[in-house]
């Protein structure tokens, strides 16, 4: 059996760098962990030196002799590549290896994921090293999993070298078969950018502006995605070959220009995801009236949870976070590092390893602390770590437990990657996406990301009661067929402004709007605009209830008998014209609205559409609290977080077992500063 995320109990790591450390620590540190409840170490991401310190020389003592004594102590290792960070000698003998920037200015040795995806030297190194790690530590009994790299795409996520270019010639020949193909697909007519031969072609390259084409931009985000992809899969081919038939492996982190659905598919186990919610508290980024905050955290532990509904934490916050070159976060205050970590938890996670044991005392880093700081006294920090072990043993009978929601918010990658360079795209979706979530957090209504591609099936959907795709300016065939399944069957989807006015290469149709989805949202699109600043926010009134139109407004009129106009605009010229239609469609319905989705609008969807705050007969939160649901065996565990720095009452109103206090309760409940309280129905 697998040694985490195996559904019999919640495990808990730390970040271990026996590199960093006198080898006399090393004892005792494995001992202190163990006696605190870490019984998983994360090692040797950053180590290639230590394995090949020069070309083509090996040496193994230095992690031989380091796993012996962990497996003598009892503590499970998870081994990781270490190609994240090549080697001095490497990247000086061939630095055709190396990322570029924009202008072809090559990224040098001194930090990390100066490596670019496609040079051949990098990939038959990179496989070397990964087969020579594998071979010799793959049947180690210490090791019970894998970490590929470290943070896919982290840092930068475009590439610019030669070896880019030349690979993304290839995969646009694949995709295009004949340049006459991909100039009319990328619209090369436009500005004269009609290209005679594949050698014509680049990755983007600097241009006024930086107005590149933007159907070469999709294509492009699309090869850094399928580049990272074979580099990963690369890794884990040959993992295989040699790890124990029980053992994992993963990758950390989620980041861009990446589809982590089909990584995860084709190379992994399971994602493991790095959660620093105290970015929130950045001296850069805090925004004192945010209502969300480090809650913010649980959007991408839902981004996460959609790519493997159970997952680990490679990476939990254990400490102040900082770089010597950027960001300033304060450190943890009593009982945050618990509250983070049942944040996690509640999404989803059943592996919460913590970054990192001690703090660095050197390098770019020395202010990323860790559990202890720099003399490894024991501190505060350690305690809490040691509490939430016991808690986490407790909890055992909920691992495995599914997240449970209702409502999904559908994503894709193509308008994902659209919505990066195209700036109309980029606003509405960003505002809603927003708003989306904060409605939904503020409400106390769980829900999922659901990725949808060509080849997604109805059961996938059929589950959630309400769908929301705020803006699906690509559409194909295939996935309307899909939503018109799923709203055949009984579904409720939302969809916003500019739903279908593009292809799959990012062009404008020529059909009617919305596109593809005109059958099914019964809607007609005779005009729009974008929300002129002197308009202010634009308004409709629906039912009474006055909901803002944000960011760009579509201008509908109905299609079809089983279209109903349900609000109309109350400003700007527009006003009196349709803003939100209601099409009955087979036993479900789809509402098509003419704006981006602010936070007041999304929650009168909630509520009209009778989606919100499910659990509101079980339990009454104040807005600061976050309710996430977990199910296992007909048995729901309520984790209600108190994110507040203030003790906060709820009530409870549905007679419920209180997990840690080990006793029914009903009525009026206190929750202490960060605190997080299970409820079991
Ligand atoms: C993560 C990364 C770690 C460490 C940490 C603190 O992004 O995986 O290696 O760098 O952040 O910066």
């Amino acid at each position: 059996m697998r040694e985490i995320i195996n559904g019999e109990r919640f495990v808990m790591g730390t970040c271990y760098y026996p590199e960093h450390w006198d080898r006399a620590l090393w004892e005792e540190d494995l001992e202190r962990m163990l006696g605190n409840g870490i019984e998983v170490i994360r090692i040797a991401e950053f180590a290639w030196n230590k394995i090949e310190p020069e070309e083509g020389r090996y040496t193994y003592e230095f992690f031989d002799s380091f796993l012996e004594l962990a497996h003598r102590k009892g503590m499970k290792v998870i081994f990781c590549t270490p190609t994240a960070t090549p080697p001095v000698w490497l990247t000086e003998k061939y630095p055709e290896v190396l990322n570029a920037d924009q202008d072809g200015l090559l990224y040098r040795h001194g930090a990390r994921r100066h490596y670019n995806y496609n040079s051949p030297v990098y990939l038959e190194l990179s496989r070397n090293i990964v087969e020579k790690s594998a071979s010799h530590y793959g049947g180690h009994p210490a090791v019970i999993g894998w970490q590929i790299d470290n943070e896919v795409n982290c840092e930068l996520d475009e590439f610019y070298s030669e070896s880019d270019t030349i690979a993304f010639r290839h995969f646009l020949q694949k995709r295009y078969g004949s340049v006459e193909e991909l100039n009319q697909a990328w619209g090369t007519v436009f500005w004269n950018q009609t290209y005679n031969n594949w050698e014509e072609i680049y990755v983007p390259r600097k241009t006024a502006h930086n107005t590149n084409n933007p159907h070469h931009m999709l294509d492009y985000f699309r090869f850094v995605s399928d580049s990272a992809r074979r580099f990963v899969r690369m890794q884990s081919e040959i993992i295989r070959k040699y790890c124990k038939k029980e053992d994992f492996i993963t990758t950390n982190g989620i980041f861009g220009n990446l589809d982590n659905h089909e990584m995860r598919t084709e190379s992994l186990d399971f994602i493991t995801y790095d959660s620093y919610p105290n970015f929130a508290y950045c001296l850069d980024d805090y925004k004192a009236e945010d209502p969300i905050k480090d809650r913010k955290w649980s959007r991408n532990l839902a981004e996460t949870r959609a790519i493997s509904p159970l997952f680990g934490i490679m990476e939990q916050q254990s400490g102040a976070n900082g770089w010597t070159t950027r960001m300033e976060a304060p450190t943890p205050r009593p009982g945050q590092i618990t509250l983070w970590t049942m944040q996690s938890i509640a999404h989803g996670a059943d592996f919460i390893s913590y970054f990192r044991w001690r703090t660095c005392t050197v390098g770019t880093e020395m202010y990323w602390h860790g559990i202890l700081d720099y003399s490894g006294r024991d501190n505060r920090r350690l305690r809490e770590v040691g509490e939430i072990a016991r808690k986490m043993e407790r909890m055992k009978e909920i691992a495995g437990a599914r997240c449970e929601a209702k409502v999904g918010i559908l994503k894709d990658y193509d308008n994902l990657w659209d919505a990066r360079h195209d700036r109309w795209h980029g606003r509405v979706e960003e505002t809603s996406q927003k708003s989306l979530f904060t409605a939904l957090q503020l409400t106390h209504t769980p829900f999922d990301y659901v990725y949808i591609n060509d080849h997604t099936n109805w059961e996938e959907l059929r589950k959630y009661d309400l769908l929301f795709y705020p803006h699906a300016v690509i559409l194909t065939e295939e996935r309307v067929k899909l939503l018109e399944k799923y709203v055949s069957e009984g579904g409720k989807l939302v969809m916003g402004c500019r739903t279908g006015y593009k292809d799959i290469y990012g062009r404008c149709v020529m059909d009617k709007l919305p596109g593809k989805a005109a059958a099914l949202t019964g809607t007609d699109i005779p005009e729009y605009s974008f929300v002129a600043p002197d308009d202010g926010k634009v308004m409709a009134d629906w039912d009474g209830t006055k909901v803002e139109a944000a960011v760009f407004n579509d201008l509908l009129e109905p299609a079809g008998e089983n279209a109903e106009v349900l609000a109309s605009y109350t400003s700007s010229y527009y006003a009196g014209t349709p803003a939100l239609i209601r099409n009955r469609y087979g036993k479900g319905e789809t509402y098509y609205f003419g704006g981006a989705f602010a936070v007041d609008t999304a929650k009168a969807f909630l509520e009209k559409l009778g989606a919100g705050t499910p659990y509101g007969g079980w339990l009454a939160l104040p807005e600061c609290c976050e309710l996430a649901v977990r199910e296992k065996e007909g048995k729901k565990y309520l984790f209600v977080l108190n994110y507040a720095s203030e003790a906060v009452k709820a009530e409870v109103k549905a007679e419920m077992f209180d997990f840690f206090e080990d006793q029914k309760v009903c009525g009026e409940v206190e929750l202490g500063t960060y605190e997080v309280k299970i409820f079991v129905n």
